[in-house]
């Protein structure tokens, strides 16, 4: 890493193919303002197949194919067929990007690549909330012992920096609450229900417009919000919840009816996902449903927007807004780590 970074992505969908156009754009300015020189050795993927070489891969090479083809194993050269803990053990790789897909219950096969990579001594930045939101403290302590750095600042509000504002901007500032909007899906359906839509309208342009799944069921459910709460709350305030200790209601009870009465009194719906840290030492948290004041910073946040107040001893209330989701605003969380990971080593 002091030197050149030797990237592994495992797992490149939207999100890794969004940092890998990052990276490109950026070459040049990466190596001139912050000295930062990478090459990807590899990349594993379930589908769409796997590619190892120790010298680098042509980027723009595998992208234009994974466009073209939906696959990266006809890419000419390198080593085909490795599956992601082959590729994660005996690449040449010294930081990994994991971004395979979420399982809130179980976190593999996240848990697995994050603990095979710290393993061999290989850092890891990822967006993937499983392993965060089950096993965070486990996992940092490996990375320690280890000697690697292991990175997450995309697994709340993607890029817009959450959880590096909490443990570094706002390091000392004695952080007691934070509350937020932080699942851009049930933002955007309220909102859109405020204008007048029912909730399968609202729902339907959602997924229309790709903010929601084809299974809606975690965000309607408040269980991507869930996720990310428990990573806060056991992040930044240093709890050690589990999801059976939070209290987790979505927004589909949310009729047209409430959102008009809420309207009457001034007030408007948030999906509000919070944890707070009690005078007894006890830490709350929940994702629940809210009627706000218009007055409140997080009213005026409509749309896919996320955003999040954190509380603290000597600033008050610290908000910030931004996406929550997307290909280059993920991509660029698993950037923000990369850098950081960088400086450190240097130094
Ligand atoms: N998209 C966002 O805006 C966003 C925001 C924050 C966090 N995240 C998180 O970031 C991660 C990636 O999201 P995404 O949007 O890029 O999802 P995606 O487009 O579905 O990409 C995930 C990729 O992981 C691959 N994969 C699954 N299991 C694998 C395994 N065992 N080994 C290797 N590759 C495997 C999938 O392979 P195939 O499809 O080829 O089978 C897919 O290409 C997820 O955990 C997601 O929750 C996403």
């Amino acid at each position: 890493m002091k030197d050149i970074t030797r990237i592994c992505f495992v797992g490149w969908g939207v999100v890794g193919q969004g940092l890998a156009e990052i990276l490109l754009e950026q070459e040049k300015e990466l190596k001139e303002k912050y000295g930062f020189e990478y090459k990807v050795v590899a990349i594993a993927d379930k589908l769409k197949g796997s590619v190892y070489d120790e010298k680098g891969l042509d980027l723009t090479k595998l992208l234009k194919l994974v466009k073209e083809t939906g696959k990266i194993d006809t890419y000419p050269g390198g080593i085909k067929g490795w599956d992601s803990i082959q590729t994660i053990t005996e690449s040449n790789a010294n930081l990994i990007v994991e971004a395979s897909w979420t399982d809130i219950n179980t976190g593999e096969p996240a848990i697995s690549h994050v603990k095979s990579a710290i393993g061999c001594h290989k850092h890891v930045v990822m967006t993937n909330k499983g392993p965060i939101a089950l096993a965070v403290k486990e996992l940092l302590k490996m990375a320690k012992k280890n000697g690697v750095q292991l990175r997450f600042e995309g697994t709340v509000l993607s890029g817009t920096p959450a959880i590096n504002l909490a443990l570094k901007n706002l390091a000392g500032s004695k952080i007691t609450k934070f509350a937020g909007i932080v699942n851009g899906t049930t933002n955007y359906i309220l909102t859109e229900m405020e204008k007048g839509l029912k909730y399968q309208d609202a729902l339907k342009q959602a997924q229309e417009l790709g903010y929601a799944e084809a299974d809606p069921t975690a965000d309607v459910e408040g269980y991507d919000a869930l996720g990310k709460v428990i990573i806060l709350a056991n992040v930044v305030l240093g709890a050690n919840l589990t999801k059976n200790q939070v209290l987790c209601q979505g927004i589909t009870k949310i009729t047209s009816k409430d959102i008009e009465d809420a309207k009457q009194e001034g007030k408007r719906w948030k999906l509000i996902a919070g944890a707070e840290l009690k005078e007894d030492g006890s830490i709350v948290a929940s994702v629940k449903p809210l009627k706000i004041p218009l007055t409140h910073p997080l009213a005026s946040v409509g749309g896919p927007i996320n955003a999040l107040t954190f509380t603290t001893k000597y600033l008050g209330d610290v908000t910030i807004i931004g996406p929550g989701a997307g290909r280059e605003a993920t991509g660029y969380a698993l950037l923000t780590d990369i850098l950081d990971i960088h400086r450190n080593l240097t130094k």
